[in-house]
């Protein structure tokens, strides 16, 4: 199992390039089983869910290519069968994806429940009352949804009880090829849901709204083939720049929009950084400065996003005064907090709140990587901290960071995988 060996203190500047974004990719790789002629999709980033994800369609007989630019051709017309088995679904919950293309195309699916995970129990009720609302038959039964559709899905107005990101993806991908009007209300507003919009219009689908709360598709007979490109990672990019606030140094993001990550910005400004952002590139210049401590609630976009809240608590771990971190979307994220703990941070637990105490210095200690966000704040902590750090269980970080040793060692990092 590899692990990443950290010698802290060093400061990161420099530039690099934002990846693709992993939570769009997931998505729209799901929604290529929609169309009746193959998709060339680009920018895929470099991760292990877009390994699993390519294993999840190929053990479906679907035919896919990768160029040497990371473009993926997506043929779904051999598709074979209609299963995703809880071997590739219990390691990557996004598998969940493939159900609501499935029912929608090809009337059938057969997908496990996807269980607890480290960040919460994390339930699929919405995905599956929204495609019974659009007229598919579900039963769940030993471990599995078993999905049917007879004569097609009916389009049908649809409102969710919680926002949910890939419960709304999904439904918007099912309701694409349905008869007549869907309307989804209290739906996620993330960039990458109007990503995966943006993909499936793209294709044919007829989708508007998609970014505000209230996303309307009119159904379509068939979605064809084309080319596509990911959108910017935005929590990688986000976990770059709180590098650079951590260690003092002064970074540019480039290939990415400052709207994606407005929240975020306004926080690390509110930390002391300087942040420069214009056409497609975001820099901060903390300036040698420690950063002072700031408040952060998680909440869906445009709040503050919990994919970020890890890396910003390590970033509250050594900022000057004390801060109130608190977790709204999921139950259980917090497994950073023992990890940053053994560092030498001064953090306390009080329900889904964290209340951080700033201190001036961390030590390298071995810790462990529990998810993925919790993996990163790992490897930020390890940076500032004085001597080694040792994070193990790397493979969380290689779900969501591609080449993270690399692009870190780039902007003047001493990180080792071994
Ligand atoms: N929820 C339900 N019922 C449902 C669906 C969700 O109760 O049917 C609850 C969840 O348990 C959770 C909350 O609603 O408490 C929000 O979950 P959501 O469905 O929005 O999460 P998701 O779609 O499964 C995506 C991202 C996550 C990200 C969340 C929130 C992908 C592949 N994953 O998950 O990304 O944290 O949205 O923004 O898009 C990550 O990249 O590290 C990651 C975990």
């Amino acid at each position: 199992m590899d692990k990443l060996r950290i010698i802290g203190q060093s400061q990161l500047n420099g530039e690099l390039h934002a990846a693709g974004a992993k939570n769009a990719a997931l998505p729209i790789l799901a929604a290529a089983l929609l169309v009746d002629t193959p998709v060339i999709i680009g920018k895929i980033p470099h991760l292990r869910d877009i390994t699993t994800t390519m294993s999840l369609l190929g053990s479906m007989g679907v035919e896919l290519i990768l160029d040497d630019k990371m473009r993926i051709q997506v043929d779904p017309r051999t598709i074979k069968n209609f299963l995703a088995p809880y071997e590739l679904v219990k390691t990557m919950r996004a598998s969940m994806l493939v159900l609501g293309p499935l029912l929608a195309r090809f009337g059938e699916a057969t997908v496990s429940l996807p269980g607890g995970c480290a960040i919460g129990s994390r339930p699929v009720d919405q995905h599956l009352i929204g495609l019974q609302a659009l007229g598919a038959q579900i039963e769940v039964k030993a471990g599995y949804i078993h999905g049917k559709v007879k004569g097609g899905l009916i389009g049908t107005e649809i409102n969710f009880d919680i926002i949910t990101v890939n419960g709304t993806e999904n439904l918007m991908m099912a309701a694409s090829l349905a008869k007549g009007t869907t309307i989804l209300r209290n739906a996620a507003r993330e960039p990458e849901v109007v990503d995966t919009a943006n993909f499936l219009n793209a294709m044919g689908a007829k989708i508007s709204g998609a970014g505000t709360d209230t996303i309307i598709i009119e159904g379509v007979d068939t979605l064809h083939g084309g080319e596509y490109d990911i959108m910017p990672d935005r929590i990688e990019a986000g976990t770059y720049l709180i590098g650079a606030a951590m260690t003092g140094g002064k970074v540019k993001v480039k290939g990415i929009k400052s709207e994606v990550l407005e929240n975020v910005i306004e926080r690390l400004t509110e930390a002391g950084a300087m942040i420069n952002c214009d056409e497609d590139s975001i820099t901060l210049d903390m300036k040698g400065q420690r950063p002072m401590a700031v408040d952060i609630e998680t909440e869906p976009f445009p709040g503050f996003p919990t994919d970020m809240q890890a890396q910003f608590m390590a970033l509250n771990v050594i900022a000057e005064g004390t801060s109130v971190i608190t977790e709204t979307i999921f139950e259980n994220r917090f497994m950073h907090v023992q990890e940053l703990q053994r560092l030498g941070a001064d953090i306390k637990l009080d329900g889904n709140k964290a209340i951080i105490k700033g201190v001036k210095k961390l030590y390298g200690a071995p810790v462990m990587a529990t998810d993925l966000r919790a993996s990163a704040s790992l490897v930020l902590a390890g940076l500032v901290a004085e001597g080694e750090t040792v994070i193990d269980r790397v493979y969380h970080l290689d779900r969501g960071y591609e080449r993270v040793e690399e692009k870190f060692a780039k902007l003047g990092a001493k990180i080792y995988r071994q």
